[in-house]
C-alpha cells in the first residue's frame, strides 16, 4: 500500500521504516531539510538498534525521504500524523504542529484518504482534527480519521514496532479501520513473520500480533492509560523501596515477590531513579490535564509525579549521607541517558542529578557509552564538570562512583580495576545494578535504592543518628 508519514522524529521514523519493511511504499515528510538531507545520504540520526540495518535496507526503494508534503497527500492511501506533542506551560499537550500538518494534508486531499494519529494526543484530537479538515473545505465522504497510537520504547522500537502486544485501531467509521486492518495485515495475519528475512522477536506465524478495533476517544485514552499505568508502577515501587529502606528490607526481594503473582507481573517494578524521556513525564501531566478539563478527580496522577520528583532528591541524600560534604569531591558519574540503550538526554533523572551535584560544588566526571554527545549540547563541559573518554577514566581518582543509567556496561565493571583506580572505593548504584554482597566481597562500600547500604569493614559503618 501507499503510505505518508508525517514526522521522521522517533516515531515517525521508525514507521516509516517498519512499513517499508512490511512490504509498503513509503513517504516520509518532514519540513526539517537539513534531516532530509541526512536521511536521504545514508545517514541515521537516532540511536536505536536494527535501524541503520532496515534504513540500508529500505532507503530509495521501500522508503522514500522527501520535505513536501502535497504530491505525498495525493499518492497515499493513508497519512499517519507523527510529529511532536510537546508539553505546554498548563501540562496541556501542545497540539499546534498537529493543526499545522492537517492544515496542509486538506490541501492534498483529492480522494478518499485516511488520517491517522500516530503522535500521543488526548482525547478528542480526532474529533479537532476532522473539524479542521471540513474548516479547509475538504469533503467528508472523502476522508476518516482513525487512532492509532504507538507503543514502542526507545532503544527497542523497532522490535516494539514489528513484534507489538497489540496494535489499537480506534476509528469511528468501518471504511477507515479496513484501511488500517490492511496496512498491519503482515502482522495480523503472521505473514511477515513467515519470511525468512523478518526480524526476529516475541511474535511469529503460530502467535501473530492482535488488532484492537475501538472507537477512536477510547484508542486515544487507551495509550494516556497505559503510559500513565506504567508511570504508576514505577511510582509505586520507588514508594515501597524508600519504605523497604526505613525498615532494613530488600527492595529486590519485594519486588521478585510481588511480581511473581502473574496478576501483577514483574515489569515495570524496578526501583531506581525514577522515569524520565521523553513520554512519560509528559503524558502522565496531558494525561491529568486531560481529567481536569472533564471535571474528573484523578489526583493520583499528581501523586504519580510526587514520587518520581522525590526519588532524585532521596538519592542526592544518599551521595550527602556516604560523602559528608561535596565541595570539591570528585564523583564519576556513570550514565547520561534517561535510560540504557539510547542516546535520550530529555528528562533524564541523571542529569538533573549532576546538576545539582556541581551546585554542591562537587567536581564530576561524566561517561555514557552513547550520550555524550548530546549531553554536552545541553550541560556543556567546564571547570567542574568533565566528560571521559572511556569508563574507567571517569573513576580515575574518584571518591566515589555514582550509577545514573541502566546500562549492561555498567553491570558488567571489573570491579577489581574499578577498585584499584579510585581514590575511595564507594559506589552509589541508583539503578540497583549489583547485588550487596558482590560488593563487599570486593571491598567497596555499596550504597543503593531500597536495600540497606553494606559496608567492607565494620569500621566504616556509619552510627544511625536522629535527624
Ligand atoms: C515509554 C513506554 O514504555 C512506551 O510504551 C511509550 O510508547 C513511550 O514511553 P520509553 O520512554 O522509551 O517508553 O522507555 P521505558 O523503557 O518505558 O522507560 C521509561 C523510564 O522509566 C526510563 O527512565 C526508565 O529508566 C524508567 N523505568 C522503567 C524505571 O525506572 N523502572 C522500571 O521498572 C522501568
Amino acid at each position: 500500500m501507499k503510505i505518508c508519514v508525517v514526522g521522521s522524529g522517533y516515531v515517525g521514523l521508525v514507521a516509516a521504516v517498519c512499513f517499508a519493511e512490511m512490504g509498503h511504499h513509503v513517504q516520509c515528510v518532514d519540513n526539517d531539510e537539513a534531516r532530509i538531507k541526512l536521511l536521504r545520504e545514508g545517514g541515521v540520526p537516532i540511536f536505536e538498534a536494527h535501524l541503520p540495518e532496515l534504513l540500508a535496507k529500505h532507503r530509495d526503494r521501500g522508503v522514500r525521504f522527501i520535505s513536501g508534503l502535497g504530491e505525498a497527500v495525493a499518492e497515499s492511501e493513508a497519512i499517519f500524523i507523527a510529529v511532536g506533542t510537546p508539553q505546554g506551560d498548563s501540562g496541556a499537550a501542545d497540539l499546534s504542529y498537529v493543526e499545522a500538518v492537517v492544515s496542509q494534508i486538506a490541501r492534498g486531499i483529492r480522494d478518499y484518504k485516511v488520517v491517522v494519529e500516530k503522535s500521543t494526543v488526548p482525547v478528542y484530537t480526532n474529533d479537532w482534527i476532522r473539524r479542521v479538515l471540513h474548516r479547509h473545505g475538504v469533503d467528508p465522504l472523502n476522508f476518516g480519521v482513525v487512532s492509532n497510537p504507538e507503543f514502542l520504547r526507545e532503544g527497542t522500537a523497532i522490535s516494539d514496532f514489528l513484534h507489538p502486544d497489540r496494535i489499537v485501531v480506534g476509528a469511528n467509521e468501518e471504511r477507515a479501520a479496513d484501511v488500517l486492518r490492511r496496512i498491519y495485515e503482515p502482522l495480523t495475519t503472521g505473514s511477515y513473520y513467515a519470511r525468512p528475512d523478518a526480524l526476529p522477536g516475541s511474535c511469529s506465524m503460530q502467535q501473530p500480533a492482535p488488532l484492537l478495533v475501538t472507537s477512536a476517544q477510547t484508542a486515544e485514552l487507551i495509550k494516556h492509560a497505559s503510559n500513565a499505568f506504567l508511570a504508576l508502577k514505577i511510582s509505586f515501587i520507588n514508594a515501597v523501596s524508600n519504605l523497604a529502606e526505613a525498615v532494613d528490607a530488600d527492595i529486590e526481594d519485594i519486588a521478585a515477590g510481588m511480581g511473581l503473582d502473574t496478576r501483577i507481573g514483574p515489569k515495570f517494578l524496578h526501583a531506581g531513579l525514577g522515569y524520565g524521556g521523553s513520554c512519560f513525564p509528559k503524558d502522565v501531566a496531558a494525561f491529568h490535564w486531560v481529567a481536569q478539563q472533564r471535571g474528573v478527580n484523578f489526583q493520583l496522577l499528581r501523586e504519580i509525579r510526587r514520587i518520581n520528583d522525590t526519588q532524585r532528591e532521596v538519592f542526592y541524600n544518599k551521595v550527602l549521607a556516604a560523602l559528608w560534604t561535596l565541595r570539591g569531591k570528585r564523583l564519576a558519574a556513570l550514565g547520561l541517558a534517561y535510560k540504557g540503550g539510547t542516546d535520550d538526554v530529555r528528562e533524564s533523572p541523571a542529569l538533573e542529578i549532576i546538576r545539582k551535584l556541581l551546585k554542591a560544588g562537587a567536581q564530576v566526571t561524566a561517561y555514557d557509552p552513547a550520550a555524550m554527545e548530546r549531553a554536552q549540547e545541553v550541560l556543556p563541559p567546564g571547570d567542574s564538570l568533565r566528560y571521559a573518554g572511556y569508563l574507567y577514566e571517569a573513576a580515575a581518582n574518584a571518591d566515589a562512583v555514582l550509577i545514573l543509567t541502566d546500562w549492561p556496561q555498567f553491570a558488567a565493571l571489573d570491579l577489581v580495576h574499578l577498585k584499584q583506580v579510585m581514590r575511595f572505593p564507594i559506589m552509589i548504584d541508583g539503578r540497583n545494578l549489583y547485588k550487596p554482597q558482590t560488593m563487599i566481597d570486593h571491598g567497596f562500600t555499596y550504597v543503593s535504592m531500597g536495600r540497606p547500604a553494606s559496608y567492607p569493614a565494620q569500621q566504616d559503618k556509619p552510627r544511625k543518628v536522629a535527624c
